[in-house]
């Protein structure tokens, strides 16, 4: 670096290498080039875009070193928390002036840069699944990547993800995997369906019916949300030959529950959620730090967030106002109908009334102890979720996957045990199955592919979710998901009880 006579500074350095920021603060040292981290991010990218394809959108010679490739092998919890990426010399730039930019000859030797046209490939970006955060205002998509608390809960849920060991047999592997299983009375394609999530809209405007759709065409289950914000009967019209599930909070006044409960029957959904987890909404720090607010407004901060995604706001902004589409005609402001949502005061009584309205099946969603399970299966419940709504209620609450064996002992196989919360991969819900699971659930696996495209980012996420099940079936050498066995997994543990503490 040189300070001429001209108060120019040029800034040589090696290109690939990046720093992660947030709020203009480095969150990490950078890593070398030449840190042998890379390599595992290799597999990973072309895993999902082979060399070839690559070669024909950023016209680089495979060099391992990339900044793709080290991308894939980021630290997913940093990639998540970091607001900004910049290059070394864009850093250097940025502490010198102020100014965030990528510099295009610089950007080139990222990988994600088009070779074509000169400009960041979003699709490439949406197939290594990291365009998410680009697309959605910060206030939205904190309040759904976002957990409560310390976030600890959701971290170590995906933390016993990654920590499984998985052991093939030695038998030639199968030729075809059948992915699809019978649950609740009815064929899915996949061993997973689209968890209920509020305010979906929020996220991309395509919303509920984005998902209810795409789940249509792949032939699985979507779940609408009580705080939904497309209505039952829209939902249904989406999805009209498959198979729609709805969930349930318990108001303070039990009549609004009840008539959502009837509406849903008289829709032909088939199956009712009944949450519990949900006494008190959790603390969701990033939502508060953010002023988030339903519906959003524009304010000075969301405007100065709005101007590097223009699109999402004249799409927010143009199509149907944002409300809680089951319960128009309950009137009152959201505000107050999220209150009336949350009754401290659901029992086992309550699920006796709702026994009596709904003719499908009834499964208890946000179960966390072998207890309860136990509890609820002997009370007659066709199913039941291992749910800590992930990591958005009880921050610190049992893990989900690590309380799977355990249940399933307890509650026998013949009862139906749906796990969710944590789940990034179709590994990981091969994983579930083979520890008893009957089904899986995903949330912002399927959410993060509705901000990066709407109707074809859920397409996207769950075709490579399907995948990476079929993928992992195949090495594991099992051609049906009735195959798997506990035997196929061990559960590894970073965090251990202490022995006198139990
Ligand atoms: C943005 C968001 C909104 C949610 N809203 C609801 C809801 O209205 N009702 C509910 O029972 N669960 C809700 N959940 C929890 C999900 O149904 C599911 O349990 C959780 O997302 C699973 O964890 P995962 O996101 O790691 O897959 C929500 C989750 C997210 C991320």
């Amino acid at each position: 670096m040189f300070a001429g006579p001209n108060n120019i500074i040029g800034v040589d350095s090696w290109a690939v290498d990046y720093a992660l920021l947030r709020d203009g603060s480095m969150l990490d040292n950078p890593f070398h080039y030449r840190d042998a981290r890379t390599a595992r991010g290799v597999d990973a990218v072309h895993a999902r875009a082979p060399h070839a394809d690559l070669y024909a959108r950023n016209g680089l010679q495979f060099l391992p070193f990339n900044t793709l490739y080290q991308l894939a092998a980021e630290r997913q919890a940093f990639l998540e928390f970091a607001d900004r990426l910049l290059l070394i010399p864009d850093l250097f730039a940025y502490w010198f002036t102020g100014t965030e930019r990528a510099e295009a000859t610089n950007a080139s030797t990222t990988g994600l840069f088009g070779v074509r046209d000169g400009a960041w490939d979003r699709d490439l970006l949406s197939t290594l699944g990291l365009p998410a955060k680009r697309r959605t205002p910060k206030a939205a998509f904190d309040y759904t990547d976002g957990a409560a608390e310390g976030e600890l809960s959701l971290a170590r849920a995906r933390h016993a993800f990654e920590d499984i060991e998985f052991h093939p047999g030695t038998r030639r592997p199968a030729e075809h995997a059948d992915t699809s299983v019978e649950i609740l009375g009815g064929p899915s394609a996949l061993p997973f369906g689209i968890a209920p999530t509020g305010f979906t809209r929020l996220m991309q405007t395509g919303g509920e019916i984005a998902g209810a759709s795409a789940a249509a065409a792949a032939g699985i289950p979507f779940t609408l949300s009580t705080l939904g914000t497309s209505s039952i009967e829209s939902v249904k019209a989406s999805n009209p030959a498959g198979r729609n599930w709805f969930q349930l909070y318990v108001m303070r006044e039990r009549e609004i529950s009840y008539e959502l409960v009837r509406r849903a029957a008289a829709a032909g959904f088939d199956t009712l959620m009944f949450t519990v987890d949900t006494p008190i909404a959790g603390a969701r720090l990033r939502d508060k730090r953010n002023g988030f607010s339903i519906p959003p407004q524009l304010t000075l901060g969301t405007i100065v967030n709005a101007i590097p995604r223009p699109w999402w706001w004249v799409d927010f902004l143009t199509t149907p106002k944002l409300e809680l589409a089951s319960l128009t005609d309950t009137g009152g402001t959201v505000g107050d109908l999220l209150n009336a949502a949350m009754d401290p005061t659901i029992s086992f009584d309550d699920l006796a009334v709702i026994r009596d309205l709904w003719p499908g099946k009834i499964v208890v969603k946000g179960v966390q102890n072998v207890e309860d399970s136990v509890r609820l299966v002997d009370a007659g419940v066709d199913g039941i979720v291992l749910s800590n709504h992930g990591g958005r209620q009880l921050d610190r609450a049992a893990i989900p996957f690590h309380l799977l064996p355990q249940v399933v002992r307890e509650v026998g196989p013949d009862a139906t045990v749906m796990v969710d919360t944590g789940i990034m991969n179709g590994a990981d819900i091969v994983a579930s199955i083979a520890l008893g699971a009957k089904f899986t659930l995903i949330g912002r696996a399927y959410l993060y592919g509705l901000m990066a495209g709407g109707r074809e980012g859920v397409d996207r996420a769950i075709h490579i979710l399907r995948s990476e099940i079929e993928r992992t079936m195949t090495l594991l050498g099992v051609s049906s998901l009735d195959e798997l066995q506990p035997s196929h997994v061990t559960q590894l543990t970073r965090l251990v009880p202490r022995a006198d503490t139990k």
